[in-house]
């Protein structure tokens, strides 16, 4: 017989960032973290800064083993509801925190400064020699 899946809002989970009760939501699946907080070899900080929370990204970031997977599974206590669901990791931008890349203006730079090194050599080329 199948198990009903138990559903949650994000609203709802959104307090259960305590010690005493954690939940993480690891692809729009919600996991009862609170008594792998002590055997989580990342440290139990990172899960309860993310407690209540989509730790999927910040999950990914990490690149956990096949292991850590599935021993995640014996977490779950369900998934999310339809309407909170994500269905791709993009769809969070505004969680991509501190780790985004700071130096997108480099590569503009990195070509402006040539070309226009080059015009200038251009320029003084034909002034001289013209
Ligand atoms: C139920 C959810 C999770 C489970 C079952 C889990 C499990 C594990 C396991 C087994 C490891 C050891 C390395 C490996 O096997 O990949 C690990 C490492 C780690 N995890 Fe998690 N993890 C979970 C969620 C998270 C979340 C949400 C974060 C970040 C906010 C996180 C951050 C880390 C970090 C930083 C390490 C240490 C990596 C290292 O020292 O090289 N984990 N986790």
């Amino acid at each position: 017989m199948e198990q009903e899946i138990k559903l949650f809002t994000r609203e709802e989970l959104k307090s259960r960032n305590t010690r005493e009760d954690a939940i993480l939501i690891i692809h729009n699946g919600v996991y009862d973290v609170t008594k792998f907080l002590e055997e989580h070899p990342g440290g139990e900080e990172v899960l309860l800064e993310r407690a209540g929370q989509d730790g999927t990204d910040p999950f990914e970031d990490v690149s956990h083993s096949s292991d850590a997977r599935s021993l995640m599974q014996q977490y779950k206590i369900g998934e999310l509801v339809e309407a909170d669901r994500t269905q791709n990791k993009t769809a969070f931008p505004q969680q991509w925190s501190n780790d985004t890349p700071r130096e997108l203006g480099n590569a503009w730079s990195s070509w402006v400064v040539p070309l226009a090194l080059a015009l200038a050599a251009t320029l003084l080329y034909r002034y001289l020699f013209a």
